[in-house]
């Protein structure tokens, strides 16, 4: 399932995010926003069991998250989302997988793995741009042969043809984004996009 987070503060940070003149500080801290908009909506079907709460006056009911969430963000920008998400869940393991876009063949290239236990757990991977589809249906597929059993894929642009990929070769995998762009152009780059992320956040290009 594909879902495109609709919330006025979202549409806003997105736009200060594709503006090319946004210098990389307020970059970084705008998408660590976006990004808890974007955990809030993909949190919203963890599961919960009950329990009980001594207020001040009495004992009544409560709840406490009944799965463990795991967070892996794809290095390097990826990690621009990781606050965000584990504001909520601040108890929440986080594995990393590096991989990079070769520039010429746009395949991606694994330089990196540190996974925690992700049997059972609710599995987030995130990073911001989902272009071709490669790094992403490559990192879930990292993931599965490690055990994980429940993905969600979060990101803050998605291309039609990434999301197609996706679909294809992980059905089983929800989407959430907040926004869905046109079209890839010759470079693999999402149009209309925001450009290189990693490059934005880190301040390197
Ligand atoms: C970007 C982005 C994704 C990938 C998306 O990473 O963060 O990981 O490209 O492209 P794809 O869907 O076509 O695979 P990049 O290779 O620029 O590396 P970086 O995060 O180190 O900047
Ligand atoms: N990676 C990015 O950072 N931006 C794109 O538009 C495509 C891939």
């Amino acid at each position: 399932m594909l879902t495109v987070v609709d919330h006025p503060l979202l549409a806003r940070a997105v736009t200060t995010l594709r503006d090319k003149t946004t210098p990389h500080g307020e970059f970084r801290a705008v998408l660590n926003d976006a990004a808890a908009i974007l955990a809030y909506e993909a949190l919203r079907t963890i599961p919960t069991e009950k329990q009980t709460v001594q207020t001040p006056l009495e004992e009544t009911d409560g709840v406490k998250l009944a799965q463990e969430v795991v967070v892996v963000p794809v290095l390097r920008a990826g990690l621009g989302l990781v606050d965000g998400f584990v504001r909520f869940v601040p108890e929440a393991r986080v594995g990393h997988l590096g991989m990079y876009r070769d520039e010429t063949t746009h395949r991606p290239v694994d330089y990196y793995s540190n996974i925690p236990p992700v049997r059972g757990a609710r599995v987030f991977v995130v990073d911001p741009m989902l272009a071709t589809g490669g790094s992403a249906a490559g990192a879930l597929s990292h993931l599965k042969q490690r055990g994980a059993d429940h993905l969600t894929f979060v990101c803050l642009v998605a291309a039609p043809e990434g999301v197609e990929r996706l679909h294809e070769f992980h059905p089983d995998v929800d989407i959430v984004t907040a926004a869905l762009d046109r079209e890839l152009d010759d470079k693999a780059y999402i149009r209309p996009g925001l450009g290189d992320a990693g490059d934005r956040i880190f301040g390197t290009h």
